[in-house]
C-alpha cells in the first residue's frame, strides 16, 4: 500500500490503513477516528477534494454519524482483475507485435535468455518478471508472478497447493479465472489465478523447441502457465 496518504479533514496519514472486511469482502480504509470507510468512498471524496483544491467538509459529519455503509467498493476480485487485464494486455502486445514481428515475421532481431549479452530481444517471461521485481518495489498492496505446471525454469513451478489448484483449473476452464485465500509465513493473501495462454505462434515454437522444456506440444491457444496474482488481507 502507499506509505503516505493524502491528509482529508482528520484523517491522519500515520494512522491511517487499509483493512479487509470478510464478511462483505470489501477494502476498507481505516482513519485516526477509527471510522471504516470504503476504498471506493476514500478515492471519491480524495478526488472531489482535488477537483475543489479544498479539504471535505463532509468528513466533519462522519464523526457524529452511525458507521457508513460503503456506497461502492473495490473488492479484491475486481482489483486483481483489473491488474491480470492489464498484465495480460502488455504480454499479448510484446508477444505478438515485438517478438513475432521482429523474430519470426521480419528477421530483424532474435529473443533470447541471454538478451543483454546477445544484444537480444528478452522473452516474455523475462519482461513479465522484470516488470513484477519493480511493480514490487513500488508497492506491497500486490505481487504477480507466472507459473507453469511444464515450467522451463525449475523456479517456475507451483510451490503452494492453491498454485496447483489455480493452475489445474485454469488447464481445465481457461476463461474462468481461480480465486483463493491462502496464508504464506503469518500473512493471509487473496489469490487468484489466470491462464497464460499462447497468444502466439512464438510462445509454441520456442517452448517447443526449448531443451529444457518437459511439454512439446503446445499449440496456439493452449493453456501454458498461469498468471498468480496476491493481494495481502489486513
Ligand atoms: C524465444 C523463446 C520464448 C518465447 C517466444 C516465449 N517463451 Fe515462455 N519462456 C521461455 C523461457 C526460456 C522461459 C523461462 C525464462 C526464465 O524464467 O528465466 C519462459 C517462461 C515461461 C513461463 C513460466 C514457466 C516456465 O516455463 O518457466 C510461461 C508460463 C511462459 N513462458 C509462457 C509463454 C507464453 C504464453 C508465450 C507467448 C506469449 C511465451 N512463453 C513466449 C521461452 C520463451
Amino acid at each position: 500500500m502507499a506509505s503516505t496518504v493524502p491528509t482529508c479533514c482528520h484523517w491522519v496519514a500515520s494512522s491511517t490503513r487499509f483493512t479487509f472486511d470478510t464478511s462483505n469482502s470489501v477494502c476498507y480504509v481505516k482513519c485516526a477516528m477509527e471510522q471504516h470507510v470504503s476504498i471506493g468512498q476514500w478515492l471519491l471524496r480524495l478526488t472531489v477534494a482535488a477537483l475543489l483544491g479544498m479539504s471535505l467538509a463532509a468528513c466533519d459529519s462522519e464523526r457524529s454519524s452511525e458507521p457508513q455503509q460503503p456506497v461502492a467498493a473495490i473488492s479484491p476480485t475486481t482489483m486483481a482483475d483489473a491488474l491480470f487485464s492489464i498484465a495480460a494486455a502488455y504480454r499479448n502486445v510484446y508477444a505478438n507485435e515485438v517478438v513475432y514481428r521482429l523474430q519470426d515475421v521480419e528477421d530483424v532481431i532474435k529473443a533470447s535468455e541471454q538478451w543483454h549479452d546477445e544484444k537480444a530481444l528478452p522473452l516474455p517471461a523475462q519482461i513479465f518478471r522484470m516488470g513484477a521485481v519493480l511493480a514490487a518495489k513500488q508497492t506491497d498492496a500486490f505481487s504477480y508472478t507466472l507459473l507453469s505446471k511444464w515450467p522451463l525454469n525449475k523456479d517456475s513451478g507451483p510451490k503452494s497447493e492453491v498454485e496447483r489448484k489455480g493452475l489445474d483449473r485454469v488447464i481445465e476452464n481457461p476463461t474462468k479465472p481461480f480465486y483463493s485465500n491462502e496464508t504464506v509465513g503469518e500473512v493471509e493473501y487473496f489469490t487468484a489465478v489466470y491462464a497464460d495462454i499462447a497468444v502466439s505462434p512464438s510462445c509454441v515454437s520456442c517452448h517447443n523447441s526449448h531443451p529444457e522444456s518437459p511439454r512439446t506440444d503446445f499449440k496456439q491457444g493452449d493453456v501454458m502457465g498461469g498468471v498468480v496474482i496476491r493481494i495481502p488481507m489486513r
